[in-house]
């Protein structure tokens, strides 16, 4: 029994998908069989194929990017059109996601980033997933940009961020969920096995 996970990334400056890599290490120490695409590499891939789907992206204004809003419009408008987006969004058996952000949170800290993790975890809810964890990473700014951000927002310094430690969390954090999914998947296979 394998766990088959698939992590889906957008990262235009490296930073999510750095912690997309994390989380993959953690995957991998559970022993789990990890697919790692860019989401520009994403479309048209089976979702159901996967015990597990993971999605990360940075926060843009407090949004998901707009290369992403519009791969989750295209997934729910798939959904609908194959009857998966129904009242009462019931959780399909199997259907699992995690989802990831990364920020800086500059203005108003965390509070920035949230809008993403839930409207990234609401796409999955309406798809029938269930899902199982909603992380948020802090990524600095690039050089590009004004560097008063990285120094006096609302998180202090943020040079150098995802450091070890951030992304030792989501790795921890990924080998955690992975071992039980595991565990889950054994224990429906084996009752499956009991009734049929
Ligand atoms: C165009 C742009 C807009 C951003 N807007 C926000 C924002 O509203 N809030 C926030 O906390 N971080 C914001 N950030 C910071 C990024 O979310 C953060 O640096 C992220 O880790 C970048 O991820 P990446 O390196 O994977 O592209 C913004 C960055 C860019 C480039």
């Amino acid at each position: 029994m394998v766990l088959r996970v698939l992590v889906i990334y957008y990262s235009p400056g490296g930073n999510t998908k750095r912690t997309a890599e994390a989380l993959c290490r953690g995957l991998v120490r559970a022993e789990a069989e990890v697919t790692l695409v860019p989401l520009h590499r994403a479309r048209g891939i089976a979702l159901d194929d996967y015990d597990l789907v993971c999605l990360g992206c940075p926060a843009y204004h407090f949004a998901p990017p707009a290369p992403v809003r519009r791969a989750l419009d295209r997934r729910i408008a798939e959904g609908n059109a194959m009857g998966r987006v129904v009242p009462n969004a019931p959780r399909c058996a199997g259907r699992t996601a995690v989802v990831f952000v990364t920020y800086a949170g500059p203005h108003t800290g965390i509070a920035e980033a949230t809008p993403v993790g839930d409207v990234l975890a609401q796409t999955f809810r309406h798809l029938g997933y269930g899902v199982r964890g909603v992380w948020y990473t802090v990524g600095a700014f690039h050089e590009n940009s004004n560097p008063r951000l990285n120094l006096y927002g609302r998180l202090g310094d943020i040079r150098g961020r995802p450091n070890a430690h951030d992304l030792g969390v989501i790795e921890a954090n990924a080998y955690g969920l992975a071992t039980v999914l595991r565990y889950e998947k054994a224990e429906r296979e084996k009752r499956q096995g009991r009734h049929g």
